[in-house]
């Protein structure tokens, strides 16, 4: 039964899926985690669909060669296109995210959201099916998110040009009325200060993190998987470019953490 002790693997294109790993990491302290950042290929959201498989295979076969016991996809745009396959494809259980657009279907009064996603998340099947399973009388204001992954990766959060990336793209949502704004892509909860100023204390921001980390928890108790070890656990990030933004974006974590460039 070594296997349970093995690390939960977790990929995205970039620095974004941290925000997936802080809620797992809260969800599940005890698991050991494997965090792959693919910056040197993000950002993924205007890639082709064959492109964007690629990538996904690619990473996860790293994470499995390392022995991972289950694969956390938390990447918006590579769930969208690329889950089916990875399920089809290989043994380990995956967990994906998608943009709430469910739960912000349920609570919005105006029966207006708006969602800020990549093309490739906005553009894809399972987007469409999701979509189309909610109520009619719902407007959706879909508002595709080109240069904010590209502005987070290269560490420029707190920019002028991201606030008024920001301004442009939630001000269509707000004139709509719009009183829920999903996020729909990993990187964009580290943007929730700046986009809570823009939109007021009157709209709610939604995304799946939480979600994510709870239905982790769920399938690892249902395969028997749950880590049973209760010492310190350890959390290895790799990225494949820029590692000094990873470092920084991390740099709020309490728990011992080891970030290193590596080739994948
Ligand atoms: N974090 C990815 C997502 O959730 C960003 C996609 C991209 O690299 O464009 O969609």
């Amino acid at each position: 039964m070594e296997h349970r002790q093995n690390a939960i693997g977790i990929f995205d294109s970039g620095i974004g899926g941290t925000s997936i790993w802080r809620e797992i990491q809260q969800q599940l302290p005890n698991e050991h985690t494997l965090y792959l950042s693919d910056s040197k290929n993000a950002p993924y959201g205007q890639r082709s669909v064959d492109e964007i498989l690629a990538l996904s295979i690619k990473n996860t076969e790293f994470l499995l060669d390392q022995n991972c016991k289950l694969i956390v996809v938390a990447c918006n745009t590579a769930t969208t296109n690329a889950i089916g396959y990875l399920r089809a494809h290989y043994d380990v259980p995956f967990i994906g995210i998608e943009p709430a657009i469910k739960p912000a279907s349920i609570a919005t009064k105006s029966k207006v959201v708006g969602i800020l996603a990549t093309q490739g998340t906005l553009n894809s099947a399972l987007f469409e099916k999701t979509s189309a399973q909610l109520d009619a009388d719902l407007l959706i204001v879909e508002q595709v998110g080109e240069g904010l992954v590209n502005l987070i990766e290269n560490g420029a959060i707190s920019s002028p040009e991201m606030t008024a990336l920001l301004e442009r793209y939630l001000s269509p949502m707000l004139n709509a009325n719009a009183d829920c704004i999903v996020l729909g892509c990993t990187h964009y909860p580290y943007l929730y200060p700046q986009i809570a100023a823009i939109t007021g204390p009157d709209v709610q921001i939604i995304d799946s993190g939480h979600a994510v980390a709870l239905q982790t928890k769920k399938v690892l108790t249902a395969n028997q998987l749950l880590t049973d070890a209760s010492g310190l656990a350890q959390h290895h990030f790799y990225t494949n470019k820029n590692l000094e933004v990873l470092r920084t974006i991390l740099n709020d974590v309490t728990v011992p953490i080891n970030i290193e460039l590596r080739d994948f």
